[in-house]
């Protein structure tokens, strides 16, 4: 029997319904970005990943080099988990961990609509953040030019697989350790800067190292789990102006450092409510990345099922404010809050406005930044507009 990774028909096929899949979803391709993903394979950077069984990521290889089942897992829409908790999947035992994934090869779709987002032509100059597995790393050479392309991760051994994996595909971009929030001082400016985890606002330094009329695309997002993708072009004073894609976008982190660990109460003794808003108006990514615009930045969010029921925790750990939100069978949901703010209150007031507002969708907002700051923006239909600090 040919080995599946030796049978490049069966390769090309699954590039081209890789690429079907997409533009069944709600993406439309430019050309040569459908060129990239037809020409780029995803198998090489993935040769195990994890999958979930049950609480645990157990690591998926192919083997015998005949598991159908897994190259077709590598060529679906899907995100695949290679990281938990600093761990590569080709190191972890076969029995798997628990954890919390640290690094993922990004779902097709999304990164194909910020490829598109980002307009690369050959020759420009290419600064990712975020390598990962370098599979977004061997497209973005694909379309500028490997050698006009540089990649930067926080972590090494990341680094050095992507490196390597690269290298085998006969692709050599400058792939760098290091701490993407800083960009590549020495390396600008960039025409073209592309974010692969995500952030609160965008740093300064990708400001600074932007060419003008330069693209920047990066992932905004706050402590609660929606987030939205910002395109914004560098303007001549220095500043940067631009809007959202339509595609939700829950990318992980940018880490500078060991993110701070905020111990959420299990329980809280305190005053007690009913609402009118269920804690899920939060699973939306719609409605989470407009109230996360509304809340302080300090405030964190765990959705959990508590005896069948859903159950919202919000802390805010600047000021110990908290509140429990629990859904009932049998009444309206529940709340129930400790500390110097009624948290939920925040959440109900940015729910009304979003419902007045017509559930205004990622890609009616606006994104400005300046040397003054960073704003979001929302002109509605009558002429008024709402605008958040970032
Ligand atoms: C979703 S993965 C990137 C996917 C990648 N572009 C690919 O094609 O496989 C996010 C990556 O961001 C990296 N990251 C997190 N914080 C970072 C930082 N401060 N600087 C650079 N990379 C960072 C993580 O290590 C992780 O590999």
């Amino acid at each position: 029997m040919i080995e599946i990774l030796d049978d490049e028909q069966l390769l090309m096929r699954a590039r081209i319904e890789l690429v079907t899949e997409i533009e069944r979803g709600s993406i439309v391709l430019s050309s040569r970005v459908a060129e990239a993903f037809l020409n780029v394979p995803r198998h090489p950077f993935v040769p195990v990943f994890y999958r979930r069984v049950g609480s645990a990521y157990v690591p998926w290889r192919v083997t015998d080099g005949t598991d159908a089942e897994w190259l077709r897992q590598v060529y679906t829409d899907q995100a695949l988990i290679t990281e938990v908790d600093g761990m590569l999947a080709e190191d972890a035992a076969p029995n798997g961990r628990t954890g919390a994934a640290t690094s993922s090869s990004t779902m097709p779709s999304l990164m194909a609509d910020m490829l598109d987002a980002l307009d690369v032509h050959h020759g420009a100059r290419v600064l990712e953040i975020g390598t990962g597995t370098g599979y977004n790393a061997a497209l973005l050479s694909y379309l500028a030019g490997a050698e006009n392309v540089t990649t930067i991760d926080y972590t090494a051994p990341l680094v050095l697989t992507a490196r390597t994996r690269l290298r085998e595909a006969g692709l050599e971009p400058k792939v760098l350790r290091g701490d993407g929030a800083a960009g590549q001082p020495d390396g600008g400016p960039f025409d073209r800067i592309i974010a692969t985890c995500s952030v609160r606002r965008i740093p300064q330094s990708w400001l600074d190292q932007c060419a003008p009329g330069g693209v920047i695309v990066a992932p905004i997002k706050g402590t609660l789990d929606g987030g939205a993708v910002a395109c914004l072009t560098k303007l001549p004073d220095g500043g940067a102006a631009g809007r959202f894609l339509h595609t939700p976008a829950a990318f992980m982190p940018l880490l500078s450092g060991p993110e701070p660990l905020f111990a959420m109460p299990d329980q809280i003794d305190g005053a007690q409510r009913t609402t009118e808003t269920s804690g899920r108006v939060l699973d939306d990514y719609g409605f989470s990345f407009w109230a996360h615009l509304h809340m302080n930045p300090t405030t964190v969010r765990r959705g959990r099922l508590v005896d069948g029921q859903h159950v919202t925790t919000l802390y805010d750990h600047a000021d110990s404010s908290a509140a429990f939100i629990r859904d009932r069978a049998d009444g309206p949901p529940a709340v129930t809050t400790t500390g110097p703010r009624d948290l939920w209150k925040s959440i109900e007031a940015a729910h009304e406005h979003w419902r007045r507002q017509n559930r205004p969708r990622r890609e009616w907002l606006t994104i400005d930044a300046t040397t003054a700051g960073q704003s979001i923006s929302y002109a509605a239909p009558d002429g008024s507009v709402s605008r958040w600090p970032l």
